[in-house]
């Protein structure tokens, strides 16, 4: 028997859940004062928000990275540019070293978390980004950086610019962009799977179920 008779039940259920969703954050976001490089706070409940990549590896700059995003940022689409009023929050780990200097591993094969270094910001929103000469600018973005201990860096903000740069327009200046939304489809989002009985589906798979289910958190 399959997991669930009724379809249309279920595209009821979710269609209802996605409904009170939109309802909810409909009010329109009141204009932010315009802020520069270096000015950004670090938000207070980040480490409550989605994860945009958990854990990225980075032996070469002997690091573990850990990167959050604000709701607007999980409104990105896929070859369309990143939500005004995103933010992404990047925590820099040093990857724990053995005695004679290499690198630990978790069973797994994964770099193991040591001491915080560093915290990274970059946030977007209408009118931003303009204070810097046009070779630096990255569309709407701006860039903070704090130490581990969570004071301002000393750091060059313009370094953080000259590096997002390549990126270009295509990916709104963001590095993991194609890495965030690989990782998003083989997780199947909920509106996938809504589309997908929209378009006359009619069996729901296991991880279809999940993926629904992630509508009610
Ligand atoms: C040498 C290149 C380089 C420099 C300099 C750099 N970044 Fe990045 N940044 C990256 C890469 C690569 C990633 C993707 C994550 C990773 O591989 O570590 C990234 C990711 C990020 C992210 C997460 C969103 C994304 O693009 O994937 C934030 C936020 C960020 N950087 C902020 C900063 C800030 C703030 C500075 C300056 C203090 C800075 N970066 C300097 C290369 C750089």
């Amino acid at each position: 028997m399959s997991p669930l008779k009724t379809p249309m039940l279920a595209l009821v259920a979710a269609a209802a859940l996605v409904a009170g969703c939109s309802s909810m954050h409909s009010a329109p976001p009141a204009p932010k004062a315009v802020l520069v490089d270096g000015q950004q706070p670090i938000p207070a409940d980040y480490k409550s928000w989605p994860k945009f990549l958990s854990a990225v590896q980075r032996p070469d700059a002997k690091q573990v990275r850990e990167i959050y995003m604000n709701a607007a940022a999980a409104k990105a689409v896929r070859g369309q540019p990143i939500p005004q009023g995103a933010i992404y929050v990047m925590e820099n780990y040093a990857a724990a070293a053995n005695e004679d200097g290499s690198l630990q591993k978790s069973p797994d094969g994964h770099l193991v978390k040591g001491k915080l270094l560093a915290v990274f910001l970059m946030e977007k929103n209408e009118g931003w980004g303009q204070a810097v000469e046009e070779p630096l600018r990255t569309g709407n973005w701006i860039y903070t950086a704090y130490t581990g201990a969570g004071e301002k860096s000393p750091v060059d903000l313009n370094t953080c610019r000259a590096c997002h740069i390549p990126l270009g327009a295509g990916k709104d200046w963001v590095h993991r962009y194609d890495q965030y939304f690989d990782q998003k489809k083989s997780a199947l989002p909920a509106h996938e799977v809504l589309a997908s009985l929209n378009a006359g589906s009619t069996s729901l798979s296991a991880q279809d179920l999940r993926a629904v289910g992630t509508l009610q958190r």
